[in-house]
């Protein structure tokens, strides 16, 4: 999924992301973790998290995309926090390194998640924690489902084109088949929790405009989709989110899985 034009990804999905980090942390847990990996940083969110949260702490972000890592710099200005790029299959770090691997909303974009997640494996000491936490795309996402159904009503083709590729990727879209993966990467200890979190929307602009922005691939689909229909797509959404939720204010309520595991050391 292409990532691009950090500052829009923080109004779009980041804005969500800076309410589900510190649920993730407080859910896994810091212990006396003192250096900690959050990989697929993006632009910094969990990493700013993770400092709020044990302010001694020494977090290192790795993530493939050149401006986000470069904007995840300039953002997070402290000095106990520095970013990297890198993927999830190849970590660009020593074995042992980390205390605890964390990984925030990045699952999905992982074309081989079980490599991924024994590079993470590899990276923590024993004894350390991995831990994962991603959206419920299947209906625990609603600012993304009405996005769907928006779409879906002016151009029902594409949107089953766009469905059948994304249904070819490996999907972990349940929690259990999250916690499935943990453990045949041997990771042990193994907790998992759904947490929620909600998000007050001033108007259907503030809903609708940060989609514009181009920053991720689902970004990049809605405008070329609604340049392509000539505006078509804001009409709809308009239309379905007025319906549902009317002219003013409202909330919207999403669901992330989260898992945890321990390394054990053993031979991967
Ligand atoms: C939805 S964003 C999440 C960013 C951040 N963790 C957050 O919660 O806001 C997904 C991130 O994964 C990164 N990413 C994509 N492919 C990756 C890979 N193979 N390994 C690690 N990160 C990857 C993207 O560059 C992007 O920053």
């Amino acid at each position: 999924m292409p990532y691009t034009n950090p500052a829009s990804y923080d109004e779009f999905m980041g804005r969500w992301s800076r309410r589900l980090a510190p649920r993730f942390i407080d859910f896994v847990g810091l212990g006396a973790a003192k250096r900690v990996l959050d990989v697929g940083s993006g632009t910094g969110v969990l990493t700013r998290a993770l400092l709020d949260a044990a302010p001694g702490l020494e977090v290192v972000g790795v993530d493939p995309t050149a401006t986000y890592v470069e904007y995840a710099r300039q953002s997070v200005l402290s000095p106990h926090a520095c970013f990297e790029y890198g993927t999830a299959d190849a970590l660009p770090f020593a074995d042992n390194s980390f205390d605890a691997t964390f990984s925030l909303l990045v699952l999905q974009e992982l074309p081989d998640a079980p490599r991924a997640v024994h590079e993470m494996a590899r990276v923590t000491r024993q004894g350390g924690t991995i831990a994962t936490c991603k959206w419920d795309f299947r209906n625990g996402m609603p600012m993304l489902s009405l996005f769907s159904q928006a779409a879906e009503a002016v151009a029902p083709e594409v949107v089953a084109r766009r469905r059948a590729e994304i249904k070819a990727r490996p999907a972990y879209d349940s929690i259990e088949k999250i916690a499935a993966l943990w453990e045949a990467c041997r990771l042990v200890d193994i907790r998992q929790m759904v947490l929620e979190v909600s998000l007050g929307v001033a108007s259907f602009d503030d809903l609708w405009r940060p989609f514009l922005g181009g920053s991720t691939g689902e970004a990049v689909f809605a405008r070329e989709l609604d340049d392509a229909t000539d505006g078509g797509v804001t009409r709809s959404m308009r239309e379905i989110v007025e319906a549902e939720y009317g002219k003013g204010t409202f909330s919207l309520t999403a669901r992330a899985f989260a898992v945890t595991g321990v390394a054990s050391g053993g031979a991967l």
